[in-house]
């Protein structure tokens, strides 16, 4: 995010737990305002502004649309259930056309835990996004030793009526 704001992006981030909203402002090192808006307490520091609150109350009529997106990991924070509600509300809030890098976090066979963090599929993911989506998996990485954790790479595209 800050490396968008730092090449003039003005970057939007939601982020539940203020202590996450803390240390990433913390490591910025520049001055933040803040303001309270629709139930968010906001921070802006440069071009990225964080809304701490749950990502389910934020509406489209409350940011500029949005041109693009990026998502590391949040579907591994989330029970199965909600995944689905995740997917959807995303797909709310992304205009047709506009593309998004997405990463997921998924655990080889043999090492799924219950979580939080939970296990994420490929297969699921293709479940979630594509009804929405148009979506490419552009890299799958190397299992993180100790975690087991494996990122996959995906790029997707709003659809839009047509596709
Ligand atoms: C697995 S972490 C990923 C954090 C970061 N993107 C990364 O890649 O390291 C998931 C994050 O989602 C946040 N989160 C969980 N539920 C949320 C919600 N309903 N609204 C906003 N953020 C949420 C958690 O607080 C946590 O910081």
């Amino acid at each position: 995010m800050r490396w968008l704001g730092r090449h003039d992006h003005p970057v939007l981030g939601i982020e539940l737990a203020p202590q996450a909203v803390e240390q990433f402002l913390d490591e910025g090192g520049e001055p933040v305002s803040r303001y309270r808006q629709a139930g968010f307490e906001i921070c802006r520091q440069g071009n990225v502004e964080l809304w701490c609150g749950d990502f389910f109350h934020f509406h489209i009529a409350q940011a500029a649309e949005i041109g693009a997106f990026y998502d590391r990991a949040a579907l591994i924070a989330l029970p199965p259930a909600t995944r689905q509600r995740y997917a959807f509300h995303l797909a709310q809030l992304i205009p047709p056309g506009a593309r998004g890098l997405f990463i997921s976090l998924n655990r080889a066979a043999g090492e799924q835990l219950a979580g939080p963090p939970f296990h994420v599929s490929e297969e699921e993911v293709r479940e979630l996004f594509e009804p929405n989506f148009r979506i490419t998996l552009l890299e799958r990485g190397d299992p993180e030793p100790g975690s087991g954790f494996q990122e996959h790479v995906w790029a997707m595209v709003r659809r839009g009526p047509s596709d």
